[in-house]
């Protein structure tokens, strides 16, 4: 069976969520310095909340698109460019753990969208809100944490699609679509124009 849009998008989820965790996991036993234990202990708290909906969300493709999607060896992979991106940060690791939670949401949120038109929007919307809910818990911790203000969400939408592109094709679709429309509209009122002025034409004779 082929991906679908929402399947491609759930799977991106999915192997965002997975990096999230192995990246989250080496946070908690690489913190030193001034408030080591704690930072070990959030960033615990952090990797810990992210494997039930690693299983929330494989559960959820196994629904909407089959098990066999479910492959581990593709997973590990895919999970590997969301770590190397925000790995590759030069920021402190408390700055890490808010790009990850700030990019799995981006990637829920695509997820979401996909499966809009779906007969399953409500049930996997229901899924994707509790893991999105979750993750602004993690961005309050993390922000409280660094210094208590604000950050504006800084997603790295390249860090989660190892599946795919998902919206971005079908609006590109939609697109081309509507521009096919819009010739043949123009075409039909050239064609019809011309057949009045054919017709009073006539009529003149
Ligand atoms: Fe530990």
């Amino acid at each position: 069976m082929r991906t679908t849009p929402l399947s491609t998008a759930l799977l991106n989820a999915w192997a965002a969520i997975h990096g999230e965790y192995w990246l989250l996991w080496t946070l908690h036993w690489r913190a030193k310095g001034t408030g080591a234990y704690s930072d070990h202990l959030l960033f615990q708290r952090l990797y810990e909340a992210r494997r039930p909906e690693i299983d929330r969300v494989a559960e959820v493709i196994a629904a909407v698109g089959g098990a066999h999607l479910l492959n581990p060896t593709q997973a590990m992979k895919a999970a590997t460019p969301f770590i190397e991106s925000i790995e590759a940060l030069e920021t402190p690791d408390t700055q890490k753990a808010l790009v990850a939670a700030h990019t799995v949401m981006a990637a829920l949120q695509e997820a979401d969208q996909s499966a809009k038109n779906s007969p399953y929007a409500m049930a996997v919307n229901n899924a994707l809100a509790g893991i999105s809910d979750s993750h602004l818990e993690a961005v309050y911790l993390i922000q409280q944490r660094i210094n208590g203000r604000v950050v504006e969400p800084s997603p790295k939408p390249n860090a989660y699609k190892p599946y795919g592109h998902t919206l971005g094709s079908t609006s590109g679709l939609i697109s081309e679509s509507s521009e096919k429309t819009n010739t043949i509209r123009y075409l039909s009122g050239v064609l019809v124009g011309g057949l009045i002025l054919a017709l009073m034409e006539a009529r003149k004779r």
